[in-house]
């Protein structure tokens, strides 16, 4: 009984399961994806421009992501981005992938690269 126990707790270490992420670790995962360094500059340039629609990041976000935004279409507010302005962004792996999926898909009809995803977050983890 102990020895199950035990070996379903180095399973479960081991695997990572439960484990909170941080922003940091998103960071590393997306530069890695990308097999290049983030650049905070090319992220706030991304972050702020239209790419061909009607809507930038910004739009929903704001161009200062230690303040709260507000939705550009339904006018719901959405928290800060920055995670130095909200102790939630970037820890948990299905909120992230979900909305750069959809606000990517939102604002370019693309997905966001890896590239694009690691220069956004170096770019928040900028605001202190
Ligand atoms: C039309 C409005 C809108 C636009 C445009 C938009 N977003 Fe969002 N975004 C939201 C909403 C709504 C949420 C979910 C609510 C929340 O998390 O507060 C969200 C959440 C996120 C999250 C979740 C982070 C986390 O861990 O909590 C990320 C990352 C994000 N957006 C990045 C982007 C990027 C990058 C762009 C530009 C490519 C973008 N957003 C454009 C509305 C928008």
């Amino acid at each position: 009984m102990r020895t199950s126990l035990l070996i379903a707790a180095i399973f479960i270490a081991a695997s990572g399961a439960g484990r909170a992420e941080t922003p940091r670790d998103f960071l590393t995962r997306f530069e890695k994806e990308a097999g290049t360094a983030a650049s905070a500059e090319r992220g706030a340039r991304f972050f702020t421009a239209r790419h061909g629609g009607e809507w930038s990041c910004a739009s929903c976000h704001t161009e200062r992501p230690t303040q709260a935004g507000r939705h550009a279409k339904t006018d719901k507010p959405i928290s800060a981005l920055a995670p130095s302005a909200n102790g939630e962004r970037f820890t948990d792996a299905a909120k992230v992938d979900k909305w750069f999926r959809r606000n990517c898909n939102d604002t370019m009809n693309r997905a966001c690269t890896a590239q694009e995803k690691a220069d956004v977050i170096a770019w928040l983890l900028s605001f202190k």
